[in-house]
């Protein structure tokens, strides 16, 4: 069953749209017939994405070139959409970046935008809309977090501590929609083939593609998040090796668990906790 099911397909709003997973997405849902709002920073890689959507056939792309790590940045960008027809029956919540490195060396400015990114955009946003989707009785939320959430992550703590508040906030309050038509869901995807690790300066290191779990492709990504969604799964794991990882992580007491994430963040040969 689809948003679709009282009419036309409502709009899906993406956050990232305009690269990696959030792109695929995007493309998931188009092809599903629903109109599509991209949210992301630059013009040029947005206009890019729309113009692929279009030429696949996607019914309608807008653009809205805006920085969430912006105070009020979330209010705008429902403000822009409010009232809109079709309305936004599907936010995804998945723009998202990181640092890596220890903590306290870190950019003191990108740990405050991480915080805006990552937790209070998709809070705001999901509050913003949901009110009109359960009025609807109709959409839901996808929540884009990370395998990162299901432990602490040592050289990306900020990170790993957002995505752990995601998808604690996304099960919560898809428990609370219980019995509605809505649907919330986190997606936990692990590492992924998109310019993320690049972006992060993590190239190189053993959780970037180099060590033994392999970078799953954004568009299977994608399509297991879409369909988990669909389905109402509430916390969607793509791939059996990130769900056994997964299950592990919360298995295994945290002191073990930032052991392994530690020796994950280093070049294969280098061992973890040298500095
Ligand atoms: N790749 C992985 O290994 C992996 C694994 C697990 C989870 N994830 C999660 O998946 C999501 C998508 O990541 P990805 O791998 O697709 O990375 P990506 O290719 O780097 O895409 C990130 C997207 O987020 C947007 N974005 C970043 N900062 C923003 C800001 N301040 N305001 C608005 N938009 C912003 C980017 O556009 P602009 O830069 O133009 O703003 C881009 O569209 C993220 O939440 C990430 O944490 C990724």
């Amino acid at each position: 069953m689809s948003s679709e099911t009282n009419g036309s397909p409502g709009s899906v709003l993406v956050t990232g749209g305009s690269r990696g997973i959030g792109l695929e997405l995007a493309r998931r849902f188009a092809a599903d017939g629903h109109p599509l709002v991209l949210v992301a920073r630059e013009e040029e890689a947005l206009e890019e994405a729309r113009r692929q959507l279009e030429s696949e056939g996607s019914p309608s792309v807008l653009c809205l070139s805006v920085d969430l790590a912006e105070p009020g940045a979330p209010r705008r960008v429902y403000r822009e959409v409010a009232g809109s027809s079709p309305p936004v029956d599907v936010v995804v919540n998945n723009a998202g970046f990181s640092t890596h490195g220890p903590f306290h060396r870190s950019a003191v400015g990108a740990q405050g935008d991480m915080v805006r990114v990552m937790i209070e955009a998709p809070t705001r946003l999901s509050r913003l809309f949901l009110e009109g989707m359960v009025e609807r009785d109709r959409g839901g939320v996808l929540n884009v977090a990370s395998t990162a959430a299901f432990q602490p992550g040592p050289r990306q703590a900020v990170y790993f501590a957002a995505k752990s508040y995601l998808l604690s906030f996304t099960q919560a309050v898809a428990h609370e929609l219980d019995g509605t038509s809505v649907r919330v869901s986190v997606l936990c995807p692990g590492p992924t083939g998109t310019d993320f690790q690049e972006r992060a300066e993590m190239d190189g290191v053993r959780l970037g593609g180099e060590g033994p779990v392999p970078l799953m492709s954004p568009a299977r990504v994608a399509e297991v998040g879409y369909r988990g969604w669909r389905d109402g799964q509430r916390v969607v794991i793509p791939g059996a090796l990130n769900r056994i990882g997964a299950l592990g992580a919360r298995l295994t007491p945290d002191s073990l668990n930032m052991r392994v994430v530690d020796w994950l963040q280093r070049p294969p040969g280098q061992g973890g906790q040298e500095g």
